[in-house]
């Protein structure tokens, strides 16, 4: 089956909301510094671009998690793949994510994370499908509110395909 990516969000249009998030992030942790936790791999693009926006002192950690469930569809059990290599005990934690769907992922992990004892803990999504939650999330800084659609690009993957994308397209079946 073949299939065609329609530009959804150009990357012009992420570029501009990535710096503004960046410049916002900055204002908010004013004389602090920011730890930011990436989720991979579908966070790393989103990550890099916001790091980079970002005025005061940064860190970074990496995780991954897998969710058990079909594809499309994540069951909210998550196991992690590859842990954090720093503590997050008394650090003001951002984590970074591509995209909260059913919201059964980020519930679950930043509930996990808490645990750890961060002196503050949030959230920072690149894209929120609201209209797919499942299970309540508070996210802190949103880049999109996306309609329900299947999405691709900025790190953002259909069967390990089109994370390199730097746009954001819905993935058509021709
Ligand atoms: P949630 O637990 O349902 O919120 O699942 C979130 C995860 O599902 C994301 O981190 C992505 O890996 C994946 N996901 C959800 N929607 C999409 C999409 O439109 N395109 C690509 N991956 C998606
Ligand atoms: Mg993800």
């Amino acid at each position: 089956m073949a299939e065609h990516i329609r530009v959804l969000l150009s990357e012009e249009e992420v570029d501009a909301r990535i710096k503004a998030i960046g410049e916002q992030i900055s204002r908010d942790y004013a004389g602090k510094q920011v730890h930011l936790v990436c989720v991979l791999k579908g966070g790393s693009f989103f990550l890099c671009e916001l790091a980079k926006r970002i005025t005061v002192p940064v860190s970074l950690d990496f995780m991954s998690v897998s969710s058990y469930g079909s594809d499309t569809k994540s069951s909210g059990v998550v196991k992690i793949v590859k842990d954090l290599d720093e503590s997050l005990k008394g650090k003001d934690v951002i984590v970074v994510e591509d995209i909260v769907d059913s919201g059964r992922t980020l519930s679950y992990l930043m509930e996990m994370l808490r645990d750890r004892g961060p002196r503050s803990l949030h959230l920072c999504t690149l894209l929120d499908k609201p209209e797919r939650r499942v299970v309540d999330v508070t996210v802190d800084y949103t880049g999109f509110h996306i309609p329900d659609e299947f999405v691709v690009g900025y790190g953002l993957d259909y069967d390990q395909k089109y994370r390199n994308l730097p746009y954001i397209g819905v993935v058509e079946f021709e």
